[in-house]
């Protein structure tokens, strides 16, 4: 396939997140391009974007928390624009990826989110997508264009090295998360634990069965994403149950922090909550939850995919 010569990058940052965009600008040198986004009398978006993206390597930062069909449409306009410009290639930085967690049906008559969500960026001229910890690990299969996915983990586990105690165990809250505990483990050094979890809807979940020995040891709990808290309410109660020793730790690259997540977490005894700024900071979250940045990460992928003309 032949390639689009080698252009310099531009940063455009999406309305889903403009900190973060700006902060990833700023990590490469620089100045993000502008755009408007306006809406017509009757809610459509007018998308316009800068002159100087045209013949350029635009690289458009744009998470998908909620409102998620909104930030979905923005990111696509956004792309069209680019294209009609005749930008020379489009990358999309979607630093938390909506949907991933619809990647099977649980129940006839139920539609695919992912793939729907993944469908409609494929109908978008992107050449490239770029993610952080998506909730499945398999999800470019539903994309027409490479997708890479970037981990957040040695990040977070450096950031959150210095609070623990040397009797600490990392601890997945399902099955799920057993992957991303294993390389925790690896990276801290210390034993692992599995809460085995059964969703019972949107936002309930049942803590069945712990496998390992937590007993006497300082949880550190770690997840792809804290939405409602529900996984992590019912991991720390088997947990303390079980005789895991208090205050637990909790980590995961995405703090959506959906209602009432906050409120879930200030009820329990933890320590510190440590998450990615991979989307904005919540309107209402813990007390004790700091935001690790994530712009270096994004910055170093989007220089090194420009090195080797991947962008
Ligand atoms: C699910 O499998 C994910 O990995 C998370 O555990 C889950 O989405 C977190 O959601 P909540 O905070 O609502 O339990």
């Amino acid at each position: 396939m032949t390639r689009a010569p080698l252009t310099a990058i531009e940063l455009l940052p999406g309305p889903a997140h403009v900190a973060l965009g700006n902060a990833i600008a700023q990590q490469l040198g620089l100045a993000p391009l502008s755009r408007s986004l306006e809406r017509t009398p009757d809610g459509e978006m007018l998308v316009v974007v800068d002159e100087r993206a045209r013949g350029r390597n635009i690289a458009i930062v744009q998470p998908t928390p909620a409102p998620v069909g909104e930030h979905l449409l923005e990111l696509l306009m956004l792309a069209d624009a680019c294209w009609r410009l005749g930008a020379a290639r489009i990358t999309a930085v979607i630093p938390y990826l909506g949907y991933a967690r619809q990647d099977r049906r649980s129940r006839s008559g139920e539609a695919l989110g992912s793939s729907v969500f993944a469908s409609a960026l494929a109908s978008a001229p992107l050449q490239r997508v770029l993610v952080v910890d998506p909730h499945n690990a398999g999800v470019e299969g539903g994309f027409s264009c490479p997708v890479e996915s970037l981990s957040a983990v040695p990040l977070l586990a450096r950031a959150v090295e210095h609070v623990l105690t040397t009797d600490c165990v990392i601890v997945a809250p399902d099955l799920g998360a057993t992957k991303l505990a294993q390389h925790y483990a690896q990276l801290l050094k210390k034993p692992m634990a599995i809460v085995h979890k059964q969703r019972l809807g949107p936002s309930e979940v049942f803590a069945e069965r712990l496998i390992g020995d937590v007993r006497g040891r300082q949880p550190v709990l770690v997840d792809d994403m804290i939405s409602t808290g529900g996984t992590i309410a019912a991991a720390t109660e088997i947990l303390l149950a079980q005789g895991a020793k208090a205050p637990a730790v909790v980590v995961a690259t995405h703090g959506l922090f959906a209602p009432p997540a906050a409120e879930r977490l200030g009820a329990l005894p933890i320590a510190k909550v440590l998450t990615t700024d991979s989307v904005p900071a919540p309107a209402e979250t813990s007390p004790v939850h700091e935001r690790v940045g994530i712009a270096p990460l994004l910055a170093d992928a989007l220089r090194n995919a420009q090195r080797y003309e991947r962008l």
